[in-house]
């Protein structure tokens, strides 16, 4: 087991398609078997758009229900829900201090969203970057499993600990992105125009929830074509993104006889996506049917969320007293 901290936040917005699954989820569970890790649902950071209370709770129990059953340890990883350490927004406050309005208005999140949702430009969202700074300091994070859209923000969190180290004295270790380099795939969606995602092609993407007949319809409306009219011509990319999604969930010797028949013209688009959706069922399903269960488990869910947060408030309690001592905050001793 390395030594270094690893800390990253789960957004509560629920439904995780294959894309999460291979480009973060996997990671996570990688990770946890070497280092020791923070995971948590980012609760707080989903109230800047002011979500339904009823549809909170129940997405905060999906989400745990999710990554637990793509194969998240709770007894390996500290699991926990961010809402449930009252040190995360005691040192949010804290870096508050030190980021700066301008800053925090140049950041790409914040000004997207300023421009997405112009009636609700909150002061939660203005300190997005805070927050999450907080979440990973909080522990002494070093590594933080992201994408690349995070990497602003978390240069923002080394910001935010340089100048509290220079102000108040050697704190907290400045945190890095992380990823296992080439293994970070992007899951094509089915349509064949850039990666699946919840928000830009809902029906070109594939959800660990989906029920079986979904998957099958969604891959049988799959871009595809009449197939090639010469022997190993070039693939198209929508072409591409079915074999690369077969690679993902198929076994080898079915990828090469597909590859095989569209390299001889003979191969049937039909008879591929079949394939493919019966083996994308064969992923997704036990996935879907571990998290319908574990969902319904509310007394476990509990017990997990009670067992993280003791973890987990164990370690932000220690880092809270040192900051508040390096800040002069301790005025009892
Ligand atoms: N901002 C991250 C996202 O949108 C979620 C997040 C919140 C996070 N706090 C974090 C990620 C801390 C890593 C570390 O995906």
């Amino acid at each position: 087991m390395n030594k270094e901290i690893v800390v990253s936040g789960i957004r509560s917005t629920g439904d995780l398609h294959l894309g999460n699954y291979f480009g973060a989820m996997k990671n996570y569970v990688k990770m946890q078997h070497e280092y020791p890790c923070f995971f948590f649902v980012a609760d707080y950071h989903s109230l800047t758009t002011h979500p339904d209370p009823a549809a909170l709770k129940n997405n905060v129990y999906k989400v745990l229900a999710e990554n637990i059953a793509c194969g998240l340890d709770p007894e390996k990883v500290t699991l926990y829900v961010q809402s449930d350490i009252p040190e995360i927004p005691e040192l949010y406050l804290m870096l508050n201090m030190m980021a700066y309005k301008g800053e925090l208005e140049k950041t790409a999140s914040f000004k997207e969203k300023a421009r997405s949702q112009p009636d609700n430009v909150n002061a939660g969202l203005l300190t997005y970057p805070t927050l999450m700074s907080a979440d990973i300091l909080i522990h002494k994070g070093q590594y933080v499993p992201v994408g690349k859209d995070q990497e602003q923000h978390l240069e923002m969190a080394r910001n935010f600990a340089q100048r509290f180290n220079h102000r108040y004295g050697e704190t907290f270790p400045e945190p890095l992105a992380f990823n296992f380099g080439t293994q970070l795939v992007k899951i094509p969606s089915l349509d064949g125009s850039g990666k699946m995602s919840k928000s830009v092609n809902e029906n070109a993407t594939i959800y660990l929830s989906d029920s079986d007949d979904i998957i099958l319809r969604k891959i049988k409306k799959a871009k595809s074509d009449q197939g090639p009219a010469e022997p190993n011509s070039e693939m198209p990319d929508y072409i591409q993104n079915l074999f690369l999604l077969m690679e993902l969930v198929s076994a080898a010797d079915t990828v090469e006889k597909f590859k095989q028949d569209y390299n001889e013209c003979n191969i049937r688009y039909g008879d591929l996506k079949i394939q493919l959706a019966d083996d994308m069922v064969r992923f997704v399903a036990p996935i879907r049917e571990k998290t319908h269960a574990l969902k319904n488990d509310t007394a476990l869910l509990q017990k997990i969320m009670k067992d993280g947060k003791e973890k987990a408030r164990a370690s932000a309690s220690s880092t809270l007293a040192e900051a508040r001592k390096n800040m002069g905050i301790h005025y009892y001793c």
